[in-house]
């Protein structure tokens, strides 16, 4: 074999290597992906890393959410209504204001709301989907920000970690 067909060979196996891994990175949920990109990564970070002092990490919590009735329900209010006053995760604290996303409908709620539960915070593949009809149930309800935040207190204080 001559060094070209080799060099040739070897760039043709990492090439198969590389796409393979981008196949295996991509979002389960890509129309949430999507979405994510265009309303919620310029304060969240793209990956749901949050930044210092002005938007959480969308990491850990949003799994814990979707695995009892009030945390699903909290993620739906949180999107619709916004959020606003101080939280502290890990000991950071948190207060700027989360703005509403009531003009997305039910299906694209759902399908960002997947997104950072599944892709980002990494939910159990047993936890059901959030449904647009859970988004749906939520609307009209008539919460503002602070009431979402004190909402999301008496979650976290079921889950165990107030
Ligand atoms: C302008 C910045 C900004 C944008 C854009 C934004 N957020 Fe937020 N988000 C925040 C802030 C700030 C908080 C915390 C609010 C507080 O301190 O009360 C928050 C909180 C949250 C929480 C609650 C986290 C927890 O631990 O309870 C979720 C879930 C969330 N955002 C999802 C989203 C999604 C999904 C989008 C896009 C549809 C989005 N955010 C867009 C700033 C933003």
């Amino acid at each position: 074999m001559t060094v070209a067909a080799r060099v040739a060979g070897l760039s043709l196996l990492l090439a198969l290597v590389c796409s393979s891994g981008a196949i295996a990175a991509a979002p389960q949920y890509a129309d949430g992906a999507e979405i994510f990109a265009a309303n919620c990564a310029v304060c969240h970070g793209s990956g749901g890393a949050g930044q210092p002092a002005l938007a959480p990490p969308l990491l850990a919590n949003p799994a814990r959410y979707a695995t009892v009735a009030e945390g699903r329900r909290q993620l739906a209010l949180t999107v619709l209504f916004g959020m606003f006053g101080d939280i502290t995760i890990d000991q950071k604290h948190y207060s700027f204001k989360m703005p509403e996303f009531s003009q997305l409908d039910d299906q694209k709620l759902a399908a960002v709301l997947n997104f950072v539960a599944f892709d980002l915070a990494h939910a159990a593949q047993e936890v059901k989907p959030i449904g647009a009809d859970e988004i749906a149930a939520e609307r009209g309800k008539g919460l503002d920000g602070a009431g979402v935040r004190e909402h999301r207190a008496a979650v976290l204080e079921a889950l165990g970690s107030g």
